[in-house]
């Protein structure tokens, strides 16, 4: 049984620094001169943080996620990384990842199982670019030019048997370089999961970069997920490992506090966390706070999959 210790997230809302305190002048501009020096930090021999050349084409469906693109320097030092530990401040921590070389296993109810070198795989995939938003369960938000492939070509790349019913995945496990994985009440390595269904819908993107380059470590480098209808933290960081089963996934966060982190996570406004209100986001960068949309503004494309379900809280949390 784990002791529990409530993350960062179970702050009652009113106790977390507002934003525009937080992202003072100061902390901005410094942080704006660190992520250079960040940048030298996190490079590996695959020159994490190299542009991608040439830029893969921008998605004309994702081309405008109707907010501005949150700056570069705001999206990788203010992360959840659990790894590195329980602050939004863990990018320097995080550069000491080494993402060159890394692979990836394919595993579980699939024709083959494979463990391919991240490259390999890279290869065999088409990129894109999509500009999302992105939506924390914490209630802010940001938006981001993510480079990546659907998760629905992965799929088909893995050959489930028919009998596979939902994808885990699972982040790299090495507490000798991530000092919050020394912290053993926490389930590591971290996994979550998406039903078969949700897999092969478009929307889910495996992502390899972001702002034109290589995927900055503190932002999950070199291979996350992206899940923009559901709360960040489906969207799981830095994977090595990625299975089909017939079993429902249990996931990191699930597995820490089960009544308040449930499988399906969607965004809605309407059903607030046990703890606080969803109904509005912060939007990191600015001094706004805006209402939050149903699905995260990405209804059109998924609620199909919940059809006769929306009652409730099952598939809210
Ligand atoms: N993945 C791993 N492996 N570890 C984590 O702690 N945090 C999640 C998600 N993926 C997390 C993770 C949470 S809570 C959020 S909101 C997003 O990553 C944050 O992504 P960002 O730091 O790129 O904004």
């Amino acid at each position: 049984m784990h002791y529990i210790r409530r993350p960062d997230w179970a702050l009652p809302e009113r106790t977390v620094t507002p934003e525009h305190v937080f992202f003072n002048r100061r902390a901005f501009l410094g942080g704006l001169a660190g992520a250079a020096a960040l940048g030298l930090a996190g490079r590996s021999a695959r020159a994490a943080l190299a542009p991608f050349d040439p830029r893969p084409p921008l998605n004309p469906a994702f081309a405008n996620a109707g907010r501005d693109i949150t700056d570069e320097a705001i999206n990788s030092r203010y992360n959840n990384f659990y790894e590195f530990g329980s602050s939004k401040a863990i990018s320097e921590s995080a550069a000491r990842l080494v993402t060159d070389p890394w692979s990836v296993s394919i595993d579980g109810m699939v024709e083959k199982p494979r463990k391919l070198a991240f490259e390999d795989l890279l290869k065999a995939m088409p990129l894109e670019e999509r500009i999302y938003r992105h939506r924390c369960v914490e209630a802010w938000s940001m938006v981001v030019p993510w480079i990546g492939f659907p998760l629905a070509r992965l799929v088909e790349f893995a050959q489930p048997l028919s009998g596979a019913r939902f994808v885990r995945f699972e982040t790299f496990h090495d507490p000798e370089i991530a000092p919050g994985q020394r912290q053993h009440w926490y389930p590591w390595p971290y996994v979550e999961g998406v039903s078969i269904e949700e897999a092969t819908n478009p929307l889910p993107l495996m992502v390899v970069g972001a702002y034109g380059k290589h995927l900055y470590n503190s932002m999950g480098a070199p291979l996350r997920l992206h899940l923009p209808w559901k709360y960040g933290f489906k969207s799981i960081k830095s994977i090595v490992r990625i299975s089909f089963t017939d079993k429902r996934p249990v996931g990191f966060w699930e597995e820490l506090q089960g009544s308040e982190y449930g499988f399906w996570a969607n965004v809605n406004p309407d059903v607030p966390h046990p703890r606080w209100s969803q109904a509005s986001e912060r939007v990191l960068g600015t001094d706004e706070r805006i209402p939050t949309q149903i699905y995260n503004g990405y209804g059109a494309q998924v609620a199909e999959l919940y059809k006769g379900q929306e009652s409730g809280r099952t598939i809210w949390y």
